[in-house]
């Protein structure tokens, strides 16, 4: 990954490809932000002037390139906007200080290094910068560049990121950079698992991943093979790799800290592939569904990122990992298959599999009495069509935890939005044959599949799920620091959650 270092270096003396600056939104036009004083000054003090006849007004999203004038030591200066200047005695947002990072560190493809100057006001803005950088540089390159002689796949990212303007020395900042550091790498695994053609990313390979980070870093792992499942009477997970020639696994993998007072189990939906099975998706609608393991890999990296980060929290992670095709070996629908619970299900649609996987992982990751459960899952188009495909809906059986979570996502960038679970709803899945059908009505199908899973969640155990089928993937022109592809939706939120519940402070 990019490394990225805290310097001391002044704008106007450190040598690098590029100079990065703020520039926002005033009431007159472009102002340069604070960071860029002595970048403006080797522009004479016209900066802001330079910027406005370029028709730069400081837009969030907005990238000027413009050559240095002698007196710094880059040949270009890139102007980020950061959108509206903030007011008097408040600081520019968050989160438009990572994207603006993220649209420089996108820019700057193929370059080696880079120093940003950006507005870095407190040890929060420092994370953000950090973050947005190291999250823009990502590229997913390894399936590219075969047939070139230097054995170079595709475009590299930026190498080298410089933040200029925090304070190496200072506790705070330092402890900022590290925590960056730590959450855009494990963003950044996620990503890669996601976009990891489903030839290669199989259960078994996902589970081996697992396997050796596990062993690499000390987390406990345990791998259950089709065998385990089936003689475990883990019907769901069964019934929906059995189509596949690639057998389904369920990884435990487990961080405990010795003084740790609440326990977490984030529980990830991971399909490496949803054809849809026997209820075969039609084309335009299987292209992208490598990405249906997204929520395992959210709920993996988030778990080694809470080890890395040493916080004082149990934390288990539960990958339901299958590939759903459809075979002569495959669940039909019609079909009626015993989960984990004891609970039967008739599969009216083999392509609704995420909660079946699930509802095993539920079951079992129930059975240690976790302070609370959260799953996340791509797990269904009406979720997309009700939020778009930048926000996730957030479903509990506790509405104060769901506005924890939804404040949480918030607070690192991540959008979201509370959804209910209708409980007259729960009837449309009755089912003449079994306790349970895996569909019921299309209408509200994010609820109706929430309502499922909950049927799953041991009694009294608070629980959330987030449906991230909408962001987990992202198909358009990359912005701010989303690429294209795989986006690592929910790691940031999945961290902050256990580090709040470390410290005790869930608001
Ligand atoms: N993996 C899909 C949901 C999905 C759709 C994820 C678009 C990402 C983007 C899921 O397994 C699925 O197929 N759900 C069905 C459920 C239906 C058959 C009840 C759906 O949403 O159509
Ligand atoms: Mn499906
Ligand atoms: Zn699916």
């Amino acid at each position: 990954m990019t490394a990225l270092t805290l310097s001391t270096a002044g704008a106007a003396t450190l040598r690098a490809d590029a100079l990065v600056i703020g520039v926002a939104k005033g009431a007159k036009g472009p102002v340069v932000a604070p960071g860029a004083e002595a970048v403006d000054k080797a522009f004479d003090g016209k900066l802001a002037a330079v910027l406005d006849a370029l028709g730069a007004g400081g837009a969030e999203g907005e990238v000027t390139k413009l050559p240095a004038p002698a007196g710094l030591k880059v040949p270009v200066v890139i102007a980020v906007g950061l959108g509206s200047e903030p007011e008097k005695n408040e600081s520019f947002d968050e989160e438009a200080l990572r994207r603006a990072a993220g649209a420089a560190a996108r820019a700057l493809h193929g370059a080696k290094k880079a120093a940003f100057a950006l507005p870095l006001e407190d040890a929060s803005a420092v994370t953000a910068v950090a973050e947005g950088a190291l999250l823009g540089a990502y590229a997913f390159t390894a399936y590219q560049g075969g047939d070139k002689k230097d054995g170079k796949n595709g475009k590299q990212p930026l190498a080298e990121v410089a933040l200029l303007g925090a304070k190496p020395r200072d506790k705070e900042h330092k402890a900022a950079v590290e925590r960056a550091k730590i959450v855009a790498t494990e963003v950044n695994i996620a990503r890669d698992l996601i976009n990891t053609p489903p030839n290669d990313l199989t259960p078994e390979a996902f589970a081996a991943v697992a396997q050796a980070t596990a062993k690499e870093i000390g987390l406990k792992v345990q791998v259950l093979d089709e065998k385990a499942l089936t003689k475990g009477g883990y019907g769901g997970i069964m019934g929906v790799g059995k189509g596949s020639e690639n057998p389904p696994r369920l990884v435990k993998i487990s961080y405990t800290h010795p003084k740790a007072e609440k326990s977490l189990a984030f529980v990830g939906k991971g399909i490496t592939y949803d054809s849809g099975g026997i209820s075969l998706k039609p084309a335009g609608h299987n292209e992208t569904m490598k990405c249906d393991m997204s929520g395992a890999a959210a709920v993996f990296a988030a778990v080694v990122a809470a080890a890395k980060l040493g916080l004082q929290v149990n934390v288990t992670g539960w990958l339901a990992l299958a590939e759903n095709m459809p075979s002569g070996s495959a669940t039909r629908p019609g079909d009626v298959l015993r989960m984990y619970s004891g609970k039967t299900v008739e599969v009216l649609n083999t392509d609704a599999e995420g909660r079946l996987v699930l509802g095993d992982a539920l079951t079992r990751a129930s059975e240690e009495n976790p302070d609370a459960i959260v799953d996340v899952a791509t797990l269904t188009g009406a979720m997309v069509l009700a939020l778009g495909d930048r926000t996730f809906g957030i479903m509990s059986n506790d509405d104060a935890f769901r506005t924890s979570i939804h404040e949480i996502a918030e607070e690192v960038g991540e959008a979201s939005w509370p959804m209910p679970l209708p409980a007259d709803l729960r009837k449309t899945m009755d089912s003449p044959t079994a306790d349970i059908a895996n569909m019921g009505v299309r209408m509200g199908g994010g609820l109706v599949a929430g309502l499922f899973l909950q049927e799953f969640v041991g009694e009294g155990i608070t629980w959330a799920h987030l449906d991230i089928a909408g962001p987990a993937f992202h198909e358009g022109a990359p912005y701010g620091y989303t690429p294209k592809g795989g986006t690592g939706s929910a790691v940031r939120t999945l961290v902050r959650l256990a580090e709040r519940t470390a410290t005790g402070d869930l608001g």
